[in-house]
């Protein structure tokens, strides 16, 4: 074993750790748990820090999952990601620490780590080079894994970035055990980490290879993202067990991107999944309720449970699914979880479930502690997009215990003034073994509303499974902005014997719609308020792709691209508020060149009025261009139908104008070209020139003008872009985009800018995937865009604009944009 580096008072204490080890009586030196027996718990920086990664983080860190009671929870792996070695392999062809970043090496921070009783990992990848583009392991497996060994690492996360992959499961197969073997001749144990994002179905072959495999794309931080991964790695629960885990990602817990009751969610399903608990979070600035979140004891000992089940899916309709998980104790962990968007009753029948029969069974809230009883319906009202975790148990007694009342509302869109308002139902149900008495319920709307019932929400007795249901009109003052208002419903009533006094509560958000403001707009930047498709969401600007969210290309009909539109299939409605203030629908329309079908027919309706109809449009067709008058109409609705549902049809460029505005007054959001490869290459070039490769003018892709750019280059990844010939300023913009069309083998894309008069290198944290021969905007947020520590990203003197292409072959590329 090499010790290169290591502080001596480092190499004291372990060997005093290894005394402490045989000093112990004999019947306490039994084996080490196999690694991974539970899903592993630890951090990772990539989530919160991409490539920005130090010795100094990872110390830190360290010192906070100590100090924070989260090392005690559980969290124990110290993970680096991407980006911590060199680009070059050293002469004698090993993979070098950063000296910049990792003065002490790896191996000084392992033994930093491993003082404080944690364990380190490491990331590689099982390609050319790292999805950063530092060196990859593919051919290098013996030696790389001897290196991370002899560093002391005790986790590897294995990449698949830049694979040179014929896509065949047999060379994912291949390219994985390759490493393992390499690592069991280490001799050393190290959790194996199989990050190929799903691509192979490694949940089929990866038992026995890795410890834990991801199912999906990478994660992020939004609620779209979560709800996505959570329906991927659902239904994979019979792959998983004790060493080898299915992996849907490490947390975003903390990150800012969702709210607390989604984060609640996020561990909620994690902990359900029997998922590995990486903490992707900057825990040295987490807050009280962060910590509060990942360190929440009961859903933590759900997660690590040694029977080691992932829950099964019991039900799963309407966007409210139900998970079931079998507990070493006896116990089982039942979730409700809601991914709806708004409140929603979520119910279990107690026999679905692995509890065996009984007269009763004992409920404990993993999140409030509450403990309640019920008879054999499992049941609550859970908010939009939240999760309830119970602790479940077979109950003898159940007269002392709270009987489980579930309160539910349903409300419709709420409009403001006179001849608006809304209808609100609220229902109270007793699941509990015995009946509760002197019902009523309140509705505690904002002030100003007013909410009127009927019948009178009270009742004086409510049997076991019985159900108080009442409506109510609710009156929104004229001039209540559009947005979300929450309406909390509370349930008073007595139960057992003493008539002991008891409340539950819910809370609904009410969605006050108001008409868009004056201008024309694309039609893809307001929100709908209801939309119904027949397969997967729909898509703002892009195709409607398939099942998942964001999986379409950039809309295409015949040929013609459009950035900006919606992909839906036949059979799809969307609804938008216009509240009689809008006279126009602008749209181009057709099947999408991506999937045969049709022939499509789109109808925009102003209220029940049909405005404009295609006519059926078929597969192959022009765009057909639609003129839609909408003048006083409350409502626009877009339906697109066929005899066969499912087509991919499109709403292309749709243009909705409200208001007194001229017909030339611009498109709203504006955008502002940067590099439009109109005339040519536009001076772009290969950042490190070295690399050699091509860029082209090429009208093979354009989604404006007639030219986009083609690229490529013989290494696998590379930045290309210009230095500006002055300082742009794109102050008052939002984020940046371009547009990309992938080769061969999908490519990612991401956008990084030059700033200040050092030229200071911002650039985003993630990538943005496009499968093989897809197309998509890729989009960056200015506040996605991360400087170095101590350089604020000044978009009024930006210098250079560059972006990242993973090519593999040629990649196409147009219209780099500021918005
Ligand atoms: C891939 C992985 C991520 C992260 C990055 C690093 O995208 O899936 O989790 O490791 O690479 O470049």
């Amino acid at each position: 074993m090499r010790n290169r580096g290591r502080p001596v008072a480092a190499l004291v204490s372990s060997l005093a750790l290894v005394w402490s080890f045989l000093a112990l009586p004999a019947a306490a030196q039994a084996a080490p748990p196999a690694p991974a027996a539970t899903p592993p718990m630890g951090f990772n920086n990539w989530n919160a820090f991409g490539c920005d990664v130090s010795e100094r983080l990872i110390k830190e860190t360290a010192d906070v999952l100590v100090s924070s009671g989260l090392k005690d929870a559980g969290y124990q792996y110290v993970n680096i990601d991407d980006c911590w070695s060199l680009r070059e392999r050293g002469p004698d062809g090993r993979l070098v620490p950063d000296p910049a970043k990792f003065p002490g090496g790896i191996a000084g921070v392992a033994d930093y780590v491993h003082d404080k009783g944690l364990k380190l990992g490491i990331y590689g990848d099982a390609g050319t080079k790292t999805c950063a583009g530092y060196p990859g392991s593919l051919g290098h497996e013996e030696l790389d894994a001897q290196t991370w060994a002899d560093w002391g690492v005790d986790y590897l996360k294995y990449d698949n970035c830049n694979n040179q992959s014929d896509g065949s499961q047999e060379d994912y197969i291949r390219r994985y055990t390759a490493m393992r073997q390499a690592l069991d001749k280490t001799g050393r144990v190290i959790v194996y980490s199989i990050c190929e994002w799903g691509t192979s179905q490694p949940w089929t072959w990866a038992k026995g290879v890795g410890h834990l495999w991801r199912t999906t794309g990478d994660i992020s931080d939004n609620w779209a993202s979560l709800r996505s991964i959570i329906r991927q790695n659902a239904p994979l629960a019979p792959y998983a067990g004790p060493g080898h885990w299915n992996d849907p990602d490490m947390m975003e817990i903390g990150n800012g991107g969702m709210t607390a009751t989604e984060y609640r969610t996020h561990l909620s399903m994690w902990a359900m999944m029997a998922a590995p608990l990486i903490i992707g979070t900057d825990l040295r600035a987490a807050s009280a309720e962060t910590l509060s979140i990942l360190g929440n004891r009961a859903l933590i000992a759900i997660d690590q449970d040694r029977l080691g089940v992932q829950g099964a899916v019991v039900s799963d309709g309407n966007g409210l699914m139900v998970l079931d998980k079998p507990l070493a104790n006896g116990d089982r962990a039942i979730a409700l979880y809601n991914s709806t968007d708004t409140l929603a009753t979520v119910s279990v029948a107690t026999g679905l479930t692995g509890l065996r029969p009984a007269g009763a069974y004992r409920l404990t809230d993993v999140w409030s502690g509450a403990e309640t009883q019920v008879k054999s319906t499992i049941s609550a009202g859970v908010p939009a997009h939240g999760t309830v975790v119970y602790r479940v148990r077979p109950l003898r007694d159940p007269a002392g215990v709270a009987p489980a009342v579930a309160v539910g509302a349903e409300l419709g869109t709420v409009v403001p003034g006179p001849t608006g308002g809304g209808t609100l139902t609220t229902t109270v149900t007793n699941r509990g073994v015995g009946a509760i008495r002197d019902v009523s319920v309140a509705a505690n709307v904002p002030e100003g509303w007013t909410a009127t019932p009927t019948p009178s929400p009270e009742r004086a007795r409510l049997a076991t499974d019985a159900t108080l249901r009442t409506t109510w009109r609710l009156d929104v003052p004229a001039g209540t902005p559009a947005g979300h208002y929450p309406i909390d419903i509370t349930a008073s009533y007595r139960w057992g014997p003493r008539h002991r006094p008891a409340t539950t509560s819910s809370q609904i958000i009410a969605t006050v719609v108001t008409a868009p403001e004056d201008g024309r707009r694309h039609l893809s930047t307001i929100s709908p308020v209801t939309s119904a498709n027949a397969t997967g969401p729909v898509e703002t600007d892009q195709s409607n792709g398939g099942a998942l969210e964001n999986d379409g290309n950039l809309i295409t009909i015949a040929g013609h691209v459009h950035q900006r539109g919606l992909g839906t299939t036949t059979g799809s409605e969307l609804r938008y508020y216009l509240g009689g203030r809008c006279s126009r629908l602008v749209t181009d329309v057709g099947v999408d060149d991506e999937a045969q079908g049709g022939p499509a027919t789109f109808t925009v309706y102003a209220d029940d009025t049909a405005a404009a109809t295609s006519g059926p449009v078929a597969a192959g067709e022009a765009p057909k261009p639609l003129t839609a008058d909408l003048t006083g109409a409350a409502w626009l609705r877009l339906v697109a139908d066929s005899p066969t549902p499912g087509t991919h049809a499109d709403w292309a460029t749709p243009i909705l104008t409200c208001g007194d505005v001229p017909d030339d007054s611009p498109t709203l959001p504006e955008s502002q070209t940067l590099f439009s490869f109109e005339s040519g290459t536009d001076g772009f070039t290969i950042a490190n020139p070295g690399d050699g490769g091509t860029v082209a003018p090429s009208p093979l892709f354009h989604t404006q003008g007639a030219n986009g750019l083609a690229v490529s280059t013989p290494v696998a990844g590379n930045w290309f872009g210009r230095t500006l010939a002055a300082p742009v300023d794109l102050s008052g913009r939002t984020m940046l985009k371009f547009d990309l069309k992938a080769g061969d083998v999908g490519t990612v894309g991401e956008i990084a800018v030059q700033v200040g008069e050092s030229f200071t290198w911002c650039q985003g944290g993630l990538w943005t995937w496009t499968n093989p021969h897809s197309s998509r905007t890729v989009t960056e947020r200015f506040d996605q865009i991360s400087c170095p520590v101590g350089v604020t990203l000044d978009r009024s003197d930006i210098r250079a604009v560059w972006v990242f292409l993973n090519t593999g072959g040629e990649v196409l590329i147009d219209d780099i944009r500021a918005e």
